[in-house]
């Protein structure tokens, strides 16, 4: 950790977000992932923004797609989830296999049991940060879904005590 006196990293520690799960289907491909970079940039017209690492396999769906769904999820998820959604690929196992499923109306599953809410987004702008594209997407469908509080990252980490992994934008190593 760079820890000198103008860029000590800890500084960042001190941003606070939500967790998300972003998802997108083309055709039979999809991918769904654990983001904590979901962000509303705007509101006429509502648009939001996720922030998603180019090795993950839902950044390359998302882009073929032209859409995504995205749910902010509640404080009541459990680890088994997070380490589906989180740690392991939709290039290798369907994350929405055995999972209560539903699809927006621009074609993207979600889980509806962990989602406080629902919203369904086009893609409207792609920007390349290196090693992340930031998507920023009109919202077209919102619903809410769940009166469970919505999952703090500082929630995850104090009592879930969950870790970070290395495509998180957050990672520090
Ligand atoms: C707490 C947490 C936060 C995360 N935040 C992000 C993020 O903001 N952007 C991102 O691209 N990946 C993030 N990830 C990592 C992805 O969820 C992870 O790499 C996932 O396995 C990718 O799955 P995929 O290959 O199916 O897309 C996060 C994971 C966790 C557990």
């Amino acid at each position: 950790m760079a820890t000198d006196e103008l860029f000590d990293e800890r500084a960042l520690f001190k941003f606070t977000s939500g967790l998300y799960v972003v998802s997108a289907a083309d055709g039979d491909e999809v991918g769904a992932c654990i983001i904590n970079t979901g962000l509303q940039v705007t509101n006429k017209p509502f648009q939001v923004e996720v922030v998603v690492n180019k090795e993950n396999h839902t950044e390359q769906v998302i882009e073929k797609a032209g859409h995504f769904a995205l749910c902010p999820l509640t404080q009541d998820v459990d680890m088994l989830y997070i380490g589906r959604f989180g740690f392991r690929s939709s290039a290798d196992i369907d994350k929405f296999d055995g999972v209560k499923t539903e699809t927006t109306s621009l074609g993207d599953p979600y889980e509806c049991e962990h989602a406080a809410s629902v919203i369904a987004c086009e893609v409207r702008q792609t920007l390349d940060v290196g090693t992340h594209m930031i998507f920023v997407g009109e919202v077209k469908e919102a619903r809410p879904l769940s009166d469970v509080q919505p999952l703090t990252y500082g929630y995850y980490h104090t009592v879930l005590k969950g870790k970070t992994p290395p495509k998180a934008s957050s990672y520090i190593g």
